[in-house]
């Protein structure tokens, strides 16, 4: 597997995280294990804990380079658990975490996860393939209703109730099977031009929905204030608007001083800032990076730095 997945934001995204030596750090989403690499590649004298909920990632990291380097650990698991994962390795506070979230291009080149809509596969889009749930249940069991809020939410997708009503019209004869059935249906039940797009912001809504990303995300970005150091860097690269929302507002209340509403005299919230934001704004790939991976093209790179709290 050469070309299991090109990092992305590679230089920005290490310096974020200010290695040095003696300290600890996390690769929240290892994929393809480009950031991880190219952390040990600092050559710091470090400890790095990688994790990744698909066992692919993990086998093809151990395999291709894992076992060169004796300050590596490679966990399969949600990185909502992390802190069990660090604390297994009678680790108590770490120094730096980055979270580059989504799919790999692994993930979306085989067509058997059923991740692309335009790959023939089955529906599962599971990460974890020990999961129990798949698409396919969620396209043939899940009344209009809910198809449409996932449709919705999850995929910003203005069609969403024509997109559900489709859905539930067509597996009246027999149930969608497939990404290319499921791809097609999107087609012909989308009226705007935008199908190409329809199809993409679909895909996106059932996977999110499946892997419960938008939960795992919240709960792992507060863990990860928590866990870290003061001075320690939580770096976090998203790919759509919905993720980036979420990191933006946590980043942003984590660095309050004070939630008291305006009208109040005087403060009575006892909140402390825990986070200095360093990116006012986030930073995106530079249009040679994006020429020469489209996948980077969204990419945004918000990062912060743990405060010290009393
Ligand atoms: C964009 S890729 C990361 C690529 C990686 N940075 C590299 O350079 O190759 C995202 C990876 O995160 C993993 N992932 C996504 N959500 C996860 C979660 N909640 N817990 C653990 N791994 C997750 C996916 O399985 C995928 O392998």
């Amino acid at each position: 597997m050469e070309n299991f997945h090109e990092p992305v934001l590679l230089e920005e995204s290490i310096a974020a995280l200010n290695i040095r030596d003696g300290l600890v750090y996390v690769d929240a989403t290892l994929g393809g294990g480009g950031h991880t690499r190219a952390i040990l590649n600092t050559g710091k004298k470090i400890k790095l804990i990688s994790f990744d909920q698909d066992e692919a990632a993990i086998e093809h990291c151990r395999n291709s380079f894992g076992e060169n380097y004796d300050n590596l650990t490679l966990i399969h698991d949600n990185f909502s658990n992390f802190w069990t994962g660090v604390a297994l390795q009678k680790i108590k506070k770490i120094d730096g975490i980055l979270f580059d979230l989504g799919v790999s291009s692994y993930q979306i080149n085989e067509p058997e996860r059923g991740f692309s809509f335009s790959l023939d596969g089955k529906l599962d889009m599971r990460m974890n393939n020990k999961s129990e749930r798949t698409a396919y249940e969620i396209v043939n069991k899940f009344t209009y209703e809910e198809l449409k809020k996932i449709f919705f939410e999850y995929g910003e997708e203005r069609e969403s109730s024509r997109i559900a009503k489709g859905i539930i019209k067509e597996r009246e004869s027999k149930n969608i099977q497939t990404t290319l059935e499921l791809a097609d249906i999107i087609d012909r039940y989308t009226f705007s031009h935008q199908k190409l797009k329809a199809k993409a912001r679909i895909f996106q809504a059932i996977r999110i929905y499946l892997n419960d990303e938008i939960n795992v995300l919240t709960t792992a970005l507060n863990d990860a204030v928590k866990i870290l150091n003061p001075g320690g860097r939580l770096a976090v690269i998203s790919y759509h608007s919905l993720e980036d929302r979420i990191v933006k507002q946590l980043l942003r209340f984590q660095e309050k001083v004070c939630i008291c509403p305006p009208s109040f005299p005087q403060c009575v919230c006892n909140k402390k800032s825990t986070l200095r934001i360093l990116t006012k704004k986030p930073i995106t790939p530079k249009q040679e990076e994006i020429a020469r991976n489209s996948r980077a093209r969204s990419a945004k790179l918000r990062i912060a730095e743990k405060k010290e709290v009393e």
